[in-house]
């Protein structure tokens, strides 16, 4: 259902709903308009299987493995995916779970697959990492490529003289490469429930700080901490080499904080428009969005922060509550149904869910699970013993922080 701008009804069920709302239903993989894209080697017996007969099988399996198996599910996962999480959590308490649980010898990760690697980084030798669909990747992290970040480290280091107080910060939404390329030059990853801690980490280090490849969080954390956005440089990393990323050279001098060109496409779709609107309409709305949005509703919205804490922020509402959610819709929902004493809707009526948290359909998670009680593992996300090593150092950097 489509709702148009300035015509929104009374916050209700209804308006909970988007055009993909039918997609967020189970239907057979095979019908699924986009498993085209979607990790195609998957057998033929569970291309077909209903929703019904998926929920059998998984629970089977479940309880087959029973503790050697694990399933963690973030908070974006679709509901036929998120009822079989034994724990469920924003990327940060994800990746804590992975570093500090050896008790399973399985985690079978529903997420994408930075969260699957950060797993596999961060967990005990005898324990294996599985990603229910290898294509569930995030776009954004797409967007920063190890070769372009070493390609304008190396401008930036040419620039400046030296890069040995420039500190490179990764977003956990990161391949395990640029993590490692972190740990390797006195850098650290972050999330979004820990990015102001973690650069004021950075800056007790350094001078400036290279944040990839999120522009928003950077931004929005830097704000955070008093840093003009004079002294935040965007590196547009679309320009060919030898261009410092598009930057000023003046501006690129008395910067404090590098900002690599990435977004979130589903973050990025919420408007300083969408808040006006829902502040005209409810008055006493409450609006709480994830960093991943721009800096303009990040500066409209009453909060904002990780998916853990707009979960938090939603239940701590008091009875009554309007609340406008800027974030992905598969948790909005959620959260509207969990707490039915209080208003809980999106501020995009349209908004989409994230494409690629999206693909973990039901029949993978079966898939996986079956072959496990088999004795067979499937998907496994296995990081290079050199990359893992570096990695780790960037992530326990960051876990370290209280
Ligand atoms: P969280 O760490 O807040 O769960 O966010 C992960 C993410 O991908 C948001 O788009
Ligand atoms: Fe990546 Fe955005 Fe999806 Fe998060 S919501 S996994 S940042 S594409």
């Amino acid at each position: 259902m489509v709702i148009e701008a300035g015509t929104r009804p009374a916050p209700s069920a209804a308006q909970l709903q988007c055009e993909t709302d039918t997609g967020i239903a189970t239907i057979p993989l095979v019908q699924e308009v986009s498993f085209g894209s979607w990790q195609r080697g998957i057998p033929a017996e569970y291309q077909g299987l209903g929703a019904e007969e998926l929920t059998a099988r998984i629970r089977a399996a479940r309880a087959a493995l029973g503790s050697r198996v694990v399933i963690l599910g973030h908070h974006y996962q679709r509901e036929d995916i998120i009822e079989f999480a034994d724990e469920r959590g924003d990327s940060f308490m994800l990746a804590q779970y992975a570093a500090e649980r050896p008790e399973s010898e399985y985690i079978v990760f529903c997420g994408v697959h930075f969260m699957a690697e950060a797993a596999d980084i961060l967990c005990q030798p005898h324990q294996q990492v599985i990603l229910p669909n290898l294509e569930a990747g995030c776009s954004m992290a797409d967007m920063a490529s190890e070769p372009d970040v070493r390609s304008a480290w190396r401008e930036l280091e040419a620039f400046f003289g030296t890069a040995e107080d420039i500190i490179p910060v990764t977003y956990m939404n990161s391949a395990a490469s640029l993590k490692a390329f972190c740990g390797e030059h006195g850098g650290v990853v972050c999330t979004s429930s820990n990015a102001g801690k973690v650069l004021e980490w950075a800056f007790e280090r350094g001078k400036r700080v290279f944040f990839f490849p999120d522009q928003h969080l950077g931004r929005n954390t830097g704000h955070a901490m008093g840093i003009p956005l004079e002294e935040m440089v965007l590196w547009n990393w679309r320009q060919p080499a030898g261009r410092l990323g598009g930057a000023d050279p003046a501006a690129l001098e008395r910067s404090r904080i590098i900002l690599w060109q990435g977004h979130c496409s589903v973050h990025q779709r919420f408007s300083l428009t969408q808040i006006e609107e829902a502040r005209a309409q409810y008055p006493g709305v409450k609006i709480v969005v994830h960093p991943e949005c721009r800096y303009d509703v990040v500066q409209a919205a009453d909060a904002n922060g990780s998916t853990a804490f707009i979960a938090k922020y939603v239940a701590n509402a008091p009875a009554g509550s309007v609340i406008g959610v800027g974030t992905e819709i598969n948790l909005v929902s959620r959260l509207a149904k969990e707490h039915p004493d209080k208003t809980v809707f999106c501020l995009d009526p349209v908004v989409c869910p994230c494409s690629t948290m999206y693909r973990v359909h039901p029949a993978y998670l079966a898939w996986v699970m079956e072959s496990l009680v088999r004795g067979e593992v499937v998907n496994r996300i296995q990081i290079p013993e050199e990359t893992k090593r570096y990695a780790r150092i960037a992530l326990e950097r960051m876990l370290a922080l209280k």
